[in-house]
Parts: structure tokens; C-alpha cells; sequence
């Protein structure tokens, strides 16, 4: 089957030019000048006025995450079908080491849990709930045979994924001669932890306190520990997870000035969300804003230059290479809910895996981004991050034919009675904003298009991946 999208506008890491793109099967063929004669397709699909992108590839979702005594309310199922509807044709999800566990169990139960489940592609990193020898020897095994090349570690979370120094040293160790990736969630959970205790002695048990009591500083600190760590391990390589605040990105720049290979992603709730508007909502209502990092103050560290305004520069010059979700939804009633008197006990997590492109997209309608910043953040740099270019992240030929097309002009309406999250609400309610996915193709299916989805689940396939192809 050959399909020919026509009349569009393909964005790439070098820029946009008008092209015409034939995919034949699930790769891309060739890309042409508009409307060349004698190009035989079975399909057309008309693009004008459109851009023709990348599909989404979103490198942080938790499907189905074991958290505060419940369960991320997305399944493979539920979760795939919203990123595709959003335009993301690939995640990667954290398959979980629970603390005690067998690596290899871990892994085996996320693979039977995504295994004909899936709407899209999709690969696992591996949270390291507990690493000691045997952990340390999975390691090598899963980069070597399993297509796992990532390993996510906890500064936060004492007595659940944390790990102290000496694991996090000894993992870092492990990677610098595996030439796995580690990714870190950098927060200073110790300190938190008794802020936060107390904080619910004193009595101030609303979501709100959540935020409070993790201050920026405390990521900052957890940022630069963990790139000295690395830089002591060898210089592994090393990836910040939902990076938040201005304080963690000045040393993210910092080491990269200094030519390491410490890299970070930030999500779009830092981009636009804020302690006092969501996360401080009257009543309970905030604690459909509890994530950890939280949702920073509005006017911090400087009236004038926001933690927000510095994620955008920081999207601008690379420091901040790409856009995740964290997608880890729960449900207000009887999940978030479960901490009604007690933050500490309010499950966390943000559910955005269906809207990220857009609210990406914001930034380019805003004059704040690129067009090509836009596809790297959201698609290109992902992929390579991640050990999965060229298959993915890129339109050109032998790539999969992973597309979305985007249409500039239309607007989206983002609300929990139209979103195909497994969500009761929505972090972005409300929000009107400029763009819309058009059409998406997975590897040469079209699975969403004319406001309908054509997909099924069990066409997402498991991608083996490869060590990154982003270092320097
Ligand atoms: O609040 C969050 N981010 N929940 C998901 C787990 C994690 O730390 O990524
Ligand atoms: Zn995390
Ligand atoms: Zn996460």
C-alpha cells in the first residue's frame, strides 16, 4: 500500500520546506518536490496549509504506576489511544523495579502488561527501585539483550524508588561502562520529607503544601549532587528527568558549558502551571495538581524571570533537549482523594500524555519557540536521546512512516469530557489554544484522522532500543 501526503509543509531538525512525502508500507520512501507527475499512490492525503511533522515521540509516561497505594489510572490501552489522538506515535514507558524485587520480574510484568495492548510503539527505561549487585548485573544484561538502555533513579521518594549516594554512584559506575543513559529524578527527598512532616503537624495539610514544602532549591541541590556524582563515576552520562525549576537548570547549563554529557527534559506543566493558580486551588481542588516536582511560584526566582520564563530559554538553547509529559494520571475520586486531610497522601502525578504536541505548539503560535525547536524537543532529540533514530523521530526516507499532520489554523478545546485519557478530569481545562492534529499515521496506518480514531490496540509494537545517539 502507497500512500502520498500532498501539499504540506515537513518540519525537520534542519527546517520546513514545502514537500510531498510517499510512504510505502510502514517506511517512508521518498520526499519530493510538490506535486511531481507520475508518483503512483493508492492514497492521497491532502495537507495544504498544514505542517507535515514527525510523529510525537513522549519519553516519560507511567502506565499503570504503582504510587501512594494505588495504581496510574491509564492502562497501555487507554494511555496509547490518548497519545495518539494527541499526535505521539511512540512512548517510552518506566517499567518498575519495586524495592525487593527482581529486576527481570519487574521488567517481565511491564512487557505483560503492554504486550497487545498497545496503539502505538513504545519501549520501556527501567526504574531502579533497589540497587545492589544483583540489580547492578541486570543492568547489563537489560542494555545488552532487552533493548533497555535507560535507568531511572530517585533522589525523592524515601522508603519507595529512593536511592541514597552510594546506589546512585554505584548505578552511575555500572552505566559509564555499559553506556547506559541514567536518568535522574533530582529532588532532596530527606529534607523534603521533613518538611513536609512538618508541615502536617502544624496543621497545613492542603495540596498546597505539597509545593511548599518541596522548594526549587531542593531540586537545585539534588541537580548539582547528581552531576558531581556522575563527573566522580566517570562522567556518565546523565539525563534530568522533569526538570522544574531555574535553580536545577543553572546547573544543568553549567556542566554542559563544561562539555559533559548531562542533559534534561522538562514537561508542560512547568511550562505554564503555577503553585498559586492550580496546585493552590480553594479546598482540595489543587490536588489535581500534585506532582512531584511541583508546580513552582508564580513569581519566583525573580518577578521578572519566572522559572518558566527560564524552561523556555532553556528550550530555546538546548539545555533543556526535550518535552515529556510524566504522564501518571489519577483519578480525583478515590485516587487523589485518598489524601483528603493529608498531601502527603495524594498520589502524584499530572495526566497530559494527549496534549503535549499542542501545548508544545503554543510556544511556536507565541513567537517563544521554532518551528523546528517544536519537532526536535517534542520528536527528533527524543528519539536520538533515547536510541531510536532514525526509525523514529525524523520524516525522511527508511524512517517509519510515523507522521502527524498539523494544522496551524484550527484551535483545540482541552477538556476532561472530550479527552480519551482514563482521567475523571483534566490539569488543562479550559485551555483554548491555537493548533490542532489533523491526522496521525503509525507507521503507515492512519490511525486518527476526520476526528476519529482508526486505530486498534496490539498494533504498537515493543522497540528494542540502542544506547543514545545524542552524546558528545
Ligand atoms: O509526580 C510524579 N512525577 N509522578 C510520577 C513519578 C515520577 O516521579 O516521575
Ligand atoms: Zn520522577
Ligand atoms: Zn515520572
Amino acid at each position: 500500500m502507497k500512500t502520498l501526503i500532498t501539499g504540506g509543509t515537513v518540519v525537520g531538525p534542519l527546517g520546513a520546506a514545502p514537500l510531498d512525502v510517499l510512504i510505502d508500507g510502514e517506511t517512508i520512501a521518498a520526499l519530493f518536490a510538490p506535486g511531481l507527475q507520475g508518483v503512483a499512490a493508492d492514497r492521497v492525503i491532502y495537507a495544504t496549509g498544514k505542517y507535515v511533522v514527525p510523529g510525537g515521540v513522549d519519553v516519560h509516561t507511567h502506565m499503570r504506576l504503582p504510587f501512594g497505594g494505588t495504581f496510574a489510572s491509564d492502562d497501555f490501552a487507554s494511555g496509547t489511544t490518548a497519545a495518539a489522538w494527541g499526535g505521539t506515535t511512540t512512548v517510552i514507558d518506566f517499567a518498575v523495579q519495586r524495592t525487593g524485587e527482581v529486576v527481570q520480574d519487574g521488567l517481565a510484568a511491564w512487557h505483560a502488561l503492554a504486550d497487545g495492548n498497545c496503539a502505538i510503539d513504545y519501549g520501556f527505561h527501567m526504574i531502579m527501585g533497589g540497587v545492589d549487585d544483583e540489580a547492578l548485573k541486570a543492568m547489563d544484561h537489560l542494555v545488552e539483550h532487552e533493548g533497555i538502555t535507560s535507568f531511572k533513579l530517585f533522589m525523592a521518594y524515601p522508603g519507595v524508588f529512593y536511592s541514597d549516594d552510594g546506589q546512585i554512584l554505584r548505578a552511575m559506575q555500572k552505566a559509564t561502562d555499559n553506556g547506559a543513559l541514567i536518568m535522574m529524578h533530582a529532588e532532596n527527598g530527606i529534607a523534603i520529607d521533613v518538611l513536609a512532616a512538618q508541615a502536617v503537624a502544624r496543621g497545613q495539610t492542603d495540596p498546597v503544601y505539597h509545593g511548599i514544602t518541596r522548594p526549587s532549591v531542593l531540586e537545585g541541590e539534588a541537580t548539582h549532587r547528581a552531576t558531581v556524582l556522575a563527573q566522580v563515576a566517570g562522567n556518565t552520562p546523565l539525563y534530568f528527568v522533569h526538570l522544574s525549576a531555574s535553580e536545577a537548570l543553572a546547573h544543568v547549563s553549567a556542566a554542559r558549558t563544561a562539555g559533559r554529557n548531562v542533559f534534561a527534559e522538562t514537561c508542560p506543566q512547568y511550562l505554564y502551571l503555577t503553585l498559586e493558580d492550580q496546585l493552590g486551588a480553594p479546598g482540595f481542588e489543587g490536588a489535581k495538581w500534585v506532582a512531584s516536582p511541583p508546580l513552582r511560584p508564580r513569581d519566583e526566582p525573580h518577578r521578572d524571570r519566572t522559572h518558566r520564563d527560564d524552561l523556555w530559554r532553556g528550550l530555546r538553547t538546548d539545555d533543556l533537549a526535550v518535552v515529556s509529559t510524566d504522564h501518571c494520571p489519577f483519578c480525583f475520586k478515590d485516587q487523589k482523594e485518598l489524601g483528603r486531610g493529608d498531601f502527603t497522601k495524594i498520589p502524584n502525578g499530572i495526566g497530559t500524555v494527549e496534549h503535549r504536541m499542542d501545548l508544545v505548539y503554543q510556544g511556536v503560535a507565541a513567537g517563544r519557540l521554532s518551528l523546528t525547536r517544536w519537532v526536535e524537543t517534542c520528536a527528533t532529540t527524543p528519539a536520538r536521546m533515547f536510541g531510536l533514530y532514525p526509525r523514529k523521530g525524523i520524516i525522511q526516507p527508511g524512517s517509519d512512516a510515523d507522521i502527524v499532520i498539523y494544522d496551524p489554523d484550527a484551535t483545540t478545546a482541552i477538556s476532561a469530557a472530550s479527552h480519551h485519557m482514563n482521567l475523571d478530569h483534566s490539569a488543562w481545562e479550559g485551555f483554548e489554544i491555537a493548533g490542532k492534529v489533523d491526522t496521525v499515521l503509525s507507521r503507515g496506518s492512519v490511525i486518527v484522522s476526520d476526528g476519529a480514531f482508526h486505530g486498534r490496540t496490539g498494533h504498537g509494537r515493543f522497540l528494542r532500543r540502542g544506547l543514545s545517539q545524542y552524546l558528545r
